[in-house]
């Protein structure tokens, strides 16, 4: 039997979806950020729809860990393994992407606002070498995390079109 997922999982999910869907919009279509930038628009709606991703990925992190995630004995024991360690991956990446482009942020100066209104504290100081590696590797992660997604949701299709084994519907 396959059972649903409950809703605070299935709200969570989508949310964070829509949240990291919308910030890599605004990652690929803001300007390259350098030293002639400045932090206001697409550059600044980055940073704020960033704070969006990381309460949500950080909500999403602590639900997955207090509330057991419901089993279908639908699937090969590989796929179940597989899919949880595809699912904390994407999590994991997402929550590390959020503290990289934070101190990319800090770096030149400017500060994160939870969204856009509460000042954070700076990971680190104005023009410090390690977060500016944190922005390059922020941008490689950027690849990585779609390769992940790419794979998440073709096994969503794949299951939905091709098992036809109810996989997807539990997410809806
Ligand atoms: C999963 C969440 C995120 C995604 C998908 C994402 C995506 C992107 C993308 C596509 C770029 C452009 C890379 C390029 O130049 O080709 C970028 C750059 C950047 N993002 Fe994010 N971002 C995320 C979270 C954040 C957060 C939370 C912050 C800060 C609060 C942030 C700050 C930055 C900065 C500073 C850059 C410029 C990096 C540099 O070139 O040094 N990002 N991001
Ligand atoms: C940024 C985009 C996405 C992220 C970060 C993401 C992340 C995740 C994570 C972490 C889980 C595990 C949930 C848990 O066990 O608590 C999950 C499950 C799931 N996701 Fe996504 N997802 C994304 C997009 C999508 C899309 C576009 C679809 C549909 C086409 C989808 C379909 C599913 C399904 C069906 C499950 C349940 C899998 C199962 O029952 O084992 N996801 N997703």
């Amino acid at each position: 039997m396959t059972r649903d997922y409950d809703p605070l999982t299935k709200l969570l999910h989508w949310l964070v979806f829509a949240a990291v869907a919308a910030q890599y919009a605004i990652g690929e279509f803001m300007p390259h950020i350098g030293r002639k930038s400045a932090d206001e628009g697409l550059i600044a709606w980055h940073f704020i729809m960033g704070t969006v991703v990381l309460v949500a990925v950080v909500a999403a992190l602590i639900w997955r860990v207090v509330h057991p995630v419901p089993q279908t004995s639908e699937i090969a024991l590989w796929q179940k393994r597989l899919a949880t360690l595809v699912h904390w991956l994407i999590y994991l990446l997402i929550f590390t992407m959020c503290i990289l482009g934070w101190a990319a942020t800090n770096y030149r100066g400017w500060e994160v606002k939870l969204f856009g209104i509460i000042p954070l504290p700076a990971l680190a100081p104005k023009g410090t070498p390690w977060a500016h590696t944190a922005g390059d590797i922020h941008t490689l992660l950027v690849n990585v995390l779609l390769g992940l997604v790419g794979v998440h949701v073709l096994a969503a299709l794949y299951h939905h079109f091709i098992a036809k084994d109810g996989v997807l519907r539990r997410m809806l």
